[in-house]
């Protein structure tokens, strides 16, 4: 039996935050950004926490499958801002949505985190032990981002993906393989100093602006672009698929210079990346569900298409899913 992507959704918040917004508050320029980037603009949620994005991009994705928030029976988030340290986010989602037959839990992979999450979905429902299983990666990044820090503050954006996986009859298709690596090494290139049980919140943390993401950028890029490339590389050449064939990357949304070297290095036109962060920005653990979600929805996906799903983020964590598209 194999595990499938049988419906998807995604949410990003209302309001939209253009690169002017920061050439107001900070020593930056449109120019700038867009050139280092490729961000154009990003969300801001204006309340609420992950949970709040996650709602709706998992009722879009339930209702295009036609099920009620019942019938899951798990339910699983990748988020690096859950809404508390204490429940997990899962637990939240499952009440606001009213899944009362789903448990479920959280999953910290950063940036790699919805493929890591993938690839622990799919185990659960190959393994029989959930066959509708909620998917989520949401991040509210305006928590953790510092708006006086112009390397960091004009990179992310808020937004959730969520997609449905379950057991499909045709063995050609659904979620075919996996590559992950691991580089504890990567610790101090991105990661957010306090609050948690290292340097637990206390006056001076708050003070000293210790609770904000911080990042070595061209330490993080250059790992980024060889960390990517590499999975999806290895990926492609253990299940025999050629460049050629592969109908879609599907990349974390980072940086677009860091997802056109990969490209380049994989011998990939731009024709068939998705691309989609010009938009929204670093959403963290909802680049590749939201991406996944709308090239579905404007009908860009075939049955059987070839995807290959590749991130790379804090930890360092990379990964890649090599799958065949589901859904007719
Ligand atoms: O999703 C998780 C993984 N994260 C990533 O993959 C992000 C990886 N890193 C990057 O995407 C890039 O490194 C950044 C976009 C973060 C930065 O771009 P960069 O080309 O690596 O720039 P840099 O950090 O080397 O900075 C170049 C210059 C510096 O000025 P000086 O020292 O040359 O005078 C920075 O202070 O650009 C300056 N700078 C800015 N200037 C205007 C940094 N941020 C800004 C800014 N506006 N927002």
């Amino acid at each position: 039996m194999r595990a499938a992507i049988t419906a998807t959704g995604h949410y990003l918040p209302p309001d939209v935050y253009a690169n002017a917004y920061f050439e107001r508050q900070l020593d930056t320029t449109d120019a700038w950004i867009q050139s280092r980037t490729g961000i154009v603009e990003r969300r801001f949620a204006s309340a609420g926490g992950t949970s709040d994005l996650i709602v709706p991009a998992a009722r879009r994705c339930l209702d295009a499958r036609g099920i009620a928030p019942a019938a899951l029976d798990c339910i699983i988030v990748a988020t690096m801002t859950p809404d508390r340290l204490c429940p997990s986010t899962a637990a939240v989602v499952q009440r606001k949505l009213g899944a009362i037959h789903a448990w479920g839990f959280d999953l910290a992979g950063a940036c790699s985190g919805f493929v890591y999450g993938l690839i622990v979905a799919t185990k659960l429902v190959e393994t029989g032990a959930a066959r509708r299983l909620l998917l989520c990666g949401g991040d509210r990044m305006s928590s953790v981002v510092n708006p006086k820090d112009r390397a960091t503050s004009v990179l992310f954006g808020d937004g959730a993906g969520t997609v449905l996986i379950e057991p499909v009859e045709d063995e050609s298709v659904g979620i075919l393989d996996h590559v992950c690596h691991m580089n504890g090494e990567g610790e101090l290139s991105l990661y957010i100093p306090a609050g948690g049980s290292v340097e637990p919140a206390s006056a001076a943390s708050f003070a000293e602006r210790r609770h904000y993401i911080v990042q070595d950028g061209p330490a993080v890029f250059k790992a980024a672009v060889i960390g990517m490339a590499e999975v999806t590389e290895e990926i492609l050449k253990r299940n025999d698929v050629a460049v050629a064939d592969l109908a879609w990357l599907v990349p974390h949304q980072a940086n677009r210079r860091i997802i056109e070297a990969v490209a380049k290095r994989l011998g990939l036109g731009l024709d068939r990346v998705i691309i989609n962060l010009d938009r929204y920005g670093n959403t963290v653990g909802a680049t590749i569900p939201i991406a996944l979600s709308e090239w579905n929805e404007r009908g860009r996906f075939t049955y059987g298409d070839r995807l290959a799903l590749s991130a790379f983020g804090a930890g360092f964590t990379a990964g890649s899913i090599y799958l065949r598209w589901a859904i007719a």
